[in-house]
């Protein structure tokens, strides 16, 4: 967690830049982009001149309702915005929505967006929610998109993105001491499950996936992807829509004095996709490549890295055999 006074800072002084760079004849997929920082990345990135940009949402009237008003606000022609159906929370739907993309001409910028906070406790993909969600389902469709981003590269000369919206709130995670052999199987149980903590868990999972991955992509020079994530700030969104009590007044107070507009912390969700290799495997926040936390790099943290990509591999692989090939192959 950033110091309080890097927090106040970030949140209430420091100048968030606008994305300039161009997204000219690219080709952007951005999950849960039918509202929040989703759809503020959307519109930034229509503006800057994309070639197709493709709304992922588990409701498309919602996503529809995006792209209106994103056209609306925006000089893009209304071929440009597509709204896709996609739950990650179904592996049918993820499954149906990687075909789909597998037929675009080119995949230039992957935004893994979605993400959920819930205090509600509930079994997906055999493990909490928001480790579902969060990780599982976001890396269910990253890993398999990977060789269509591969193949742009190969075939127009590209670098292209793999960016995932993560949280500064990793560094404030509870990582459980021991959770048996495999921590998706541990937080199945929901006695071991803790409300407060299982989101920023799934942002601490989520960083050492993307350092394990941005290394294997990375491993041949002659790779040009870029994987990398980001901390968008706090900002005003549905993100804690399922808070009640003193938790959501909290909430609210708490926003109205700190928080950034959606509009702002969607700026650095799309300076980290178009960010460039030397944000391979890095984490940016205020619109610059910052530091991971020393828990994260060090011996012991390589170490969670490794098992922590082992463990999602094992879970994605019961779910879409043979995907980590599509890492694998590098
Ligand atoms: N807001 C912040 O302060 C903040 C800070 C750090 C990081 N983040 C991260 O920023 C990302 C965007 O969140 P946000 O703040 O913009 O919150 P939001 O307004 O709640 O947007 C979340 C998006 O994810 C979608 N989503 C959730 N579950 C999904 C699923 N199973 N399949 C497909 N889409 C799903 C939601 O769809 P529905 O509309 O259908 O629910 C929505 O479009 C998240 O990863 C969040 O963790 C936010």
């Amino acid at each position: 967690m950033p110091s309080l006074g890097n927090f106040f800072h970030t949140q209430l002084i420091a100048k968030i830049p606008v994305p300039t760079s161009s997204f000219a004849s690219k080709t952007v997929i951005i999950t849960g982009a039918n509202t929040g920082l989703g759809k503020e990345a959307t519109r930034h990135i229509a503006r800057l001149g994309a070639s197709k940009l493709i709304i992922a949402c588990r409701n498309t009237s919602k996503g529809n309702s995006a792209k209106l008003e994103i056209e609306a606000s925006v000089n893009c022609k209304p071929d440009v915005i597509e709204v896709w159906e996609l739950d990650i929370e179904s592996p049918a739907s993820v499954q149906k929505f990687v075909e789909r993309a597998n037929k675009l001409p080119r995949l230039d910028v992957l935004i893994n967006n979605a993400g959920i906070q819930t205090i509600n406790y509930q079994v997906v993909y055999g493990t909490e929610r928001t480790l579902a969600v969060n990780n599982i389902g976001t890396f269910l469709l990253a890993l398999q998109l990977i060789p269509k981003l591969k193949e742009t590269a190969n075939k127009y000369e590209v670098t292209p993105h793999l960016t995932f919206t993560g949280s500064a709130l990793y560094d404030v995670a509870k990582f459980p001491e021991n959770y048996g052999d495999n921590i998706f199987d541990w937080y199945g149980d929901e006695s071991h499950s803790n409300r407060m903590n299982q989101y920023n868990l799934s942002k601490l999972i989520l960083l050492y996936a993307i350092i394990k991955l941005a290394s294997i992509v990375n491993s041949d020079a002659t790779n040009p992807i870029v994987v990398n994530t980001l901390d968008p700030c706090f900002c005003k969104t549905g993100l804690p829509g399922e808070l009640h009590g003193a938790l959501k007044v909290f909430m609210r107070v708490f926003e109205a004095l700190f928080a950034r507009t959606s509009e702002e912390g969607s700026r650095l969700v799309v300076i980290a996709a178009s960010a460039g290799k030397e944000t391979n495997g890095k984490y940016m926040r205020a619109g610059a490549v910052q530091e991971y936390a020393p828990f994260i790099t060090d011996k012991a943290g390589v170490e969670k890295s490794n098992t922590i990509w082992e463990q999602l591999g094992q879970r994605l692989e019961k779910l879409q055999p043979g995907i980590l090939q599509n890492v694998n192959s590098f």
